[in-house]
């Protein structure tokens, strides 16, 4: 199931990332609005558990959440798309996976992986870049060999190729993305896009 999240300050937020004049500083502020808008329609199903509050006036049966959310950036582009998971739930665990692709195979190759606790938990991957779905495809591999059961991956832009990818390795993952591009180009790059996510908010 691919979510395309329909919200005037996300529309908003991508047209100044794909902005090829828009400097690092605002670039991430862009990229933590746009994955805070994502990361509340990414959760807007997690279940809740009743407790008894008593306000200053009457006890009633109120809603809390009901299960520990884990969130997995895939590094080093995921890092601007964590902040807001943590700023809204800050129970939340938090595990890395390193992914870089190959500039001329557009392969991505594994160099890092710690994760936390994966049993019964929700768990967001995170990644702003859905381009061939390889390092996508790779790093929900991962994490379901860990005992990971739950997932979700919420990117920022996604391409035809890479949502296919995924649905195809792993059906049971929805995608939650705040634009839905048209194509990759030659290079494996998404069109029209935002050009390399990483190093336009690393400025490298
Ligand atoms: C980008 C992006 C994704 C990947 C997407 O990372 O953040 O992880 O490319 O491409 P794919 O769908 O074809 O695998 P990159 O490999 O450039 O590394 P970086 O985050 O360190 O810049
Ligand atoms: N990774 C990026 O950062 N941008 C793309 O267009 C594709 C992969």
């Amino acid at each position: 199931m691919l979510h395309v999240l329909n919200h005037p300050l996300g529309a908003h937020c991508i047209t100044h990332l794909r902005d090829q004049t828009t400097k690092p500083a605002l670039f991430r502020t862009l990229a933590y609005q746009v994955s805070l808008l994502l990361a509340l329609e990414a959760t807007r199903d997690l279940p809740t558990r009743t407790l008894g509050v008593q306000t200053p006036l009457e006890l009633i049966s109120s809603q809390v959440l009901a299960q520990p959310l884990v969130v997995v950036p895939i590094l080093r582009a995921g890092l601007g798309m964590v902040q807001p998971f943590t700023d809204l739930f800050p129970d939340v665990s938090v595990g890395y996976i390193g992914l870089e692709r190959d500039h001329t195979t557009a392969v991505a190759r594994s160099y890092y992986c710690k994760l936390p606790a994966l049993n019964g938990r929700r768990i967001l991957v995170i990644d702003p870049m859905l381009a061939t779905g390889g390092s996508a495809v790779q790093a929900l591999s991962v994490i379901k060999e860990r005992g990971g059961q739950e997932l979700r991956l919420v990117c920022i832009v996604s391409a035809p190729e890479g949502v296919a990818a995924v649905h195809a390795a792993h059906p049971d993952v929805p995608i939650f993305t705040a634009a839905h591009d048209r194509e990759l180009n030659s290079r494996k790059y998404i069109l029209p896009g935002l050009g390399d996510f990483g190093d336009r908010l690393y400025g490298t």
